[in-house]
């Protein structure tokens, strides 16, 4: 048997390639979801979306498939070229570019902006991501939709959480861990420890980056949103992604992804 190598403290975010295949059963949920609350809730038709925060891609190049406009962008210049290689190598049209989701600035306004997977709650502050909800509302067009996927925290969660997923593409095997290593409800934030090991032929790599999210209760989301009224509160659903199948907002509700429109001005 041999021994696994120590893990190495980088930016996981800086591998997008490991972090976008334990995440590719996501996709074509997301992709769905994203097509059919734009029928059901949009006022506008579906040409052009926008991801802050895209990481490696794996949301763009499927939208960019389905013949949409995509852009993005994100902190991560790895992340960045990566999506920027994977468009151009399937001859896919797209704009990404380094960016940060509480300062941004589009030449148009899009019809979609989409959020999934708790990247919102990297903005650790309220500023941070009231900021961010404002850039989303004036990147929007009137009618058009902003998705928004994170995780609620209840009053009642359990902090001690630890979860692991494996992924497998062609020889690759990928197993993201992720553990709470700090849980603090009066300042709001958790720490995340993200164990991710890639094993591929003779390789075996063993990273590890930690990352503060935002906490959020129903009640707090809610008014964070109220400060933002050009942003409507039309469904709320769960990592289903069934549009048939909305959810209530209460506080039993941890996995929400809600469907928020813009306004018309
Ligand atoms: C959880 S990953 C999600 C990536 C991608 N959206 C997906 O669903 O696979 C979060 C991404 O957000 C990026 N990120 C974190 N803070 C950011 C910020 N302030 N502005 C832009 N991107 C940010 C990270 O670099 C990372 O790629």
């Amino acid at each position: 048997m041999t021994t696994p190598p120590s893990p190495s403290a980088v930016d996981c975010y800086d591998y997008p390639q490991y972090w976008d295949l334990a995440f590719r059963d996501e996709t074509l949920f997301e992709a769905d979801f994203v097509e059919s609350a734009f029928e059901k809730y949009a006022r506008l038709p579906l040409r052009t979306i926008l991801e802050p925060g895209c990481g490696g891609g794996r949301l763009m190049v499927e939208l960019a498939k389905r013949g949409y406009q995509v852009s993005g962008f994100d902190l991560s210049e790895p992340s960045v070229r990566y999506v920027q290689q994977r468009l151009r190598r399937r001859s896919l049209p797209g704009e990404v570019f380094v960016g940060d989701m509480t300062d941004f600035t589009l030449a148009k306004p899009v019809d979609c902006v989409v959020n999934f997977v708790n990247t919102f709650r990297h903005l650790t502050t309220e500023e941070a991501a009231l900021a961010h909800l404002q850039h989303v509302a004036a990147a929007l067009r009137s009618g058009g939709l902003f998705l928004l996927g994170f995780h609620l925290i209840p009053l009642d969660a359990d902090p001690e959480c630890t979860e692991r997923s494996t992924a497998r593409h062609g020889q690759t095997k990928v197993t993201l861990t992720l553990r709470v290593v700090d849980f603090n409800r009066r300042r709001r934030l958790e720490r995340i420890r993200f164990n991710l090991r890639v094993k591929s032929g003779q390789r075996d790599l063993k990273l590890q980056s930690e990352y503060d999210y935002r906490l959020y209760t129903r009640k707090q989301f809610l008014q964070l949103l109220a400060k933002v009224p050009q942003l409507e509160l039309c469904g709320t659903f769960d990592f289903n992604y069934d549009i048939d199948e909305p959810v209530p907002l209460d506080d039993e509700l941890s996995d929400a992804v809600f469907v928020l429109r813009k306004r018309d001005e």
